[in-house]
């Protein structure tokens, strides 16, 4: 695991920029993973500003998300469908038969968990996923006590999830209680993996990530196990 730390959230979404960047110009038809939440806004601003200036184009990259609530219409501004378009997908040049984000929102959502994995596999599996990390260690919505070999799954989200999102939506009692998420043994198929951490609240996080100790009741420790993880961390 490598660890760059940054001095502030403005470098820590350029260093992950720069990375990105590097990856897609190499293989144009990247497939990349992503994430929500307010850590990884900032490094898609920068992506679309490179897109912007000519410096790389989506054109080619097929993209995967983590994770989408159940039960909320997609054109609910909370839904990851809406903020991934807003944040990214509306402001480059991605074709949109190459995004794909799990459908909360399907009668049979077993079926969407096994279509998506297959979906997933069929492009090759993910070159590099970009993660944020919960403030119990979870990724994507792979709470606490999650089998490390999990595949997309149906969750049930932590109270402690629901509470930190909640900030989104009007109040706690509108944030959808459950969740789809690719499973962490999804996660661990990729072949790089980019770790974002910004935020005061993380620091109980990060120390429990840095103790190196491999737990499911900790999920992002499983980072330890993977050969190709960078971790961008800022305090601020
Ligand atoms: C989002 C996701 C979550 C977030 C995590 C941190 O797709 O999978 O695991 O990365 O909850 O969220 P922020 O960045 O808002 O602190």
């Amino acid at each position: 695991m490598k660890w760059i730390k940054v001095s502030n959230y403005k470098d820590l979404s350029e260093e992950a920029a720069k990375i990105m960047k590097e990856r897609i110009n190499n293989k144009p038809n990247l497939t990349i993973g992503l994430a929500t939440g307010s850590t990884p806004e900032g490094l898609y601003k920068e992506l679309i500003k490179a897109y912007k200036q000519g410096e790389l184009s989506f054109s080619e990259v097929t993209s995967y998300n983590l994770d989408e609530y159940i039960g909320l219409d997609i054109n609910s501004p909370q839904s990851y469908y809406q903020f991934m378009f807003q944040k990214l997908f509306n402001n480059v040049d991605i074709q949109k038969e190459k995004i794909h984000i799990p459908n909360g929102n399907t009668k049979d959502l077993q079926v969407e968990c096994v279509q998506y994995e297959e979906l997933i596999k069929n492009s090759g599996g993910i070159d590099i996923q970009v993660l944020g990390i919960g403030n119990n260690g979870h990724i994507a919505f792979n709470e606490p006590g999650t089998s490390f070999d999990a595949k997309t799954h149906v969750v049930e989200l932590d109270e402690s999830t629901i509470a930190a999102n909640a900030r989104f939506f009007n109040n706690k009692d509108e944030v959808p209680v459950q969740a789809i998420t690719m499973g962490i043994g999804t996660i661990m198929k990729s072949k790089e993996i980019l770790l974002l951490i910004s935020g005061k609240g993380k620091q109980e996080a990060i120390e429990k990530l840095k103790s190196g100790v491999v737990t499911e009741d900790f999920p992002a420790s499983i980072l330890h196990k993977h050969p190709n993880v960078t971790v961008i961390i800022t305090n601020n």
